[in-house]
């Protein structure tokens, strides 16, 4: 392998409901994306109004294959040119994972390459660092990572304000004490007949219409902990409140400015209480770095308030979005964690690595960080 130069890298990513390869270059400070696969079974699980475990382990046992052929393929590499492979072992539902653990440990076995395992989480935050697509003007294109770092890891699965000295050294400053914000997005557009996911319906709908009053009046919702002292977070209140609102205009469902109103509102109260947060974390740490991470950071609005605040608040600390192709799980952002951890990595965990097949396990349950 030629490190001077640069490192090839095949990740792979099966903790949910997408089956994603990607093949990643790493060089210097820099991780660009050579192919990034993702084969989403949103139509399979959409029909249950959420992932089923085993249908989405079934699913991607057959996708798998196909899948990293497509992005050694689209990359235009063959195994030979690979230096690293990198897989998510953990968090996620665990017949999911296995698919994925197991394909890479057979590919390390076969290829005689290193393996090393990533958290869901620390995947989608190095998505901030993936140079965006080449000729997309989305992105801010600024790809260098300033420490100390604080991240709002927003996902189906996790709420949490991660404090990062370094790679690979993260604290758990904040976290939410019941649902996930994007599980509280998808219970939501359950209750408002929106389908599955619910995050895209919602900001779809709470951007469309007349802003402010429907025929009710003015719908407000609570913004729970937003006052509160620490850095937590609750979404289950708010959940609630629109099943109580939902209940009491069953009659109204039907309207469309009646669930543009309610939609606009949820999304309104959970990113109030997320800057909120966020900013007084960055009065707490001050972080040189401010990044969003996980399929919520796909959210306009959520991108755009926090950036406004930052800027009005802190206008000295660097602010990071990924770019949309990198918010929803895929398999580059897996790739550029592994790329970092390499990095620093001994001679001696490297040369083990090649080994690492024999014990690597998935585990639904994997901790990023000391919680403080
Ligand atoms: O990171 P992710 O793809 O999977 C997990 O690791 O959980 O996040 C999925 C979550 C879902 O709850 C989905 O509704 C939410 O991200 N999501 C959004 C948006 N796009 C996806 N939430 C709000 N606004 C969006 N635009
Ligand atoms: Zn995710």
């Amino acid at each position: 392998m030629n490190r001077a130069e640069h490192l090839t890298i095949l990740a792979i990513e099966t903790s949910c409901d997408e089956t994603a390869a990607a093949i990643v270059r790493g060089r210097d400070e820099t991780v660009e994306t050579l192919s990034n696969v993702v084969s989403s079974q949103i139509p399979l699980h959409a029909q249950y109004g959420g992932v089923v475990p085993n249908l989405a382990a079934r699913e991607h046992v057959a996708n798998i294959l196909p899948v990293v052929s497509q992005a050694l393929r689209e990359a235009n590499v063959d195994p030979d040119d690979i230096d690293l492979l990198a897989v998510t072992n953990g968090p996620g539902l665990i017949p999911a994972l296995l698919v994925g653990t197991d394909t890479m440990k057979t590919l390390s076995w076969l290829w005689k390459k290193p393996l090393v395992g990533i958290h869901h989480i620390e995947g989608h935050i190095y998505a901030n660092f993936l140079v965006p697509p080449s000729g997309d003007t989305k992105a801010s294109g600024d790809t260098e990572i300033r420490f100390p770092l604080l991240a709002l890891v927003v996902s189906g699965g996790h709420t949490q304000l991660m404090l990062a000295r370094s790679h690979g050294e993260y604290e758990i400053v904040g976290q939410t004490r019941d649902d996930a914000v994007g599980e509280a997005f998808d219970k939501t557009a359950r209750l408002l007949g929106l389908g599955y996911p619910g995050g895209p319906a919602i900001a779809k709908r709470a951007s469309s219409g007349e802003a402010g009053a429907s025929a009710l009046g003015p719908i407000r919702l609570p913004r729970p902990m937003i006052h509160s002292k620490d850095l937590d977070f609750s979404f289950s209140g708010i959940k609630t409140a629109v099943l109580t609102l939902v209940k009491k205009n069953k009659d109204k469902l039907s309207e469309m400015a009646f669930v543009d109103a309610v939609a606009r509102e949820f999304q309104n109260a959970c990113v109030e209480v997320l800057v909120s947060k966020t900013l007084r974390a960055a009065g707490m740490f001050a972080p040189k770095c401010v990044v969003l991470a996980g399929g919520v950071s796909a959210n306009e609005e959520l991108r755009r308030r926090l950036g406004e605040k930052l800027a009005e608040t802190h206008p000295e600390i660097a602010y990071r979005v990924p770019h949309p192709a990198f918010c929803i799980d895929n398999a580059s952002m897996i790739a550029a964690a592994a790329y970092f951890r390499w990095n620093n990595m001994s001679d001696r965990q490297r040369s083990s690595s090649v080994d690492s097949w024999k014990n690597l396990r998935a585990d639904s349950n994997l901790k990023l960080a000391k919680e403080s």
